[in-house]
């Protein structure tokens, strides 16, 4: 069926069935292959997007719940002033290892940052626990988020 969703800024107009995850539209369909796939089960924060500002698991995530809200993905996240913020201080944390979970982390951040721009550790706790890094990056997402809140 034909399904337009808003993604970036720009409207998209595909031909997808409705119970399709918003993730493989994003990746198989428009080519936007930032956002990763990791679990597909909403374990591991890999594949998260803002859907009206919200962190949100692409792969769970059909396209036909989405309506008129606004997608925002990695691909655009650095033309918010918070999500400008955040990848200016994972540049200088150095943060990625593998790099794989690390879209997923900055959308999360973001997120964070645009609804608290003072996050506390447990606030950073609580927004960040869902995204798992197998390399084991915490310490410098932490310290990077506290950099781009100062
Ligand atoms: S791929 Fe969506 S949470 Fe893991
Ligand atoms: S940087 Fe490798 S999984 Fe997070």
């Amino acid at each position: 069926m034909a399904i337009t969703l808003n993604i970036n800024g720009t409207q998209h107009s595909i031909d997808a069935d409705g119970d399709t995850p918003l993730l493989w539209v994003l990746r198989d369909i428009l080519g936007m292959t930032g956002t990763k796939f990791g679990c597909g089960m909403a374990l591991c924060g890999a594949c998260t997007v803002h859907v009206d500002g919200a962190p949100t698991r692409s792969c769970i995530t059909s396209v036909d719940s989405i309506g008129t809200s606004d997608i925002t993905t990695i691909e655009a996240i650095g033309a918010t002033p918070a999500g400008a913020k955040i990848q200016k201080a994972w540049l200088d944390r150095e943060v990625p290892q593998c790099g794989y979970c690390q879209s997923g982390q900055i959308m999360s951040a973001s997120a964070l940052l645009a609804s608290n721009p003072r996050p506390t550790d447990a606030d950073i706790e609580d927004a960040m626990s869902g995204n798992i890094c197998r390399c084991g990056t915490y310490a410098r997402i932490r310290e990077a988020i506290k950099l781009a809140a100062s």
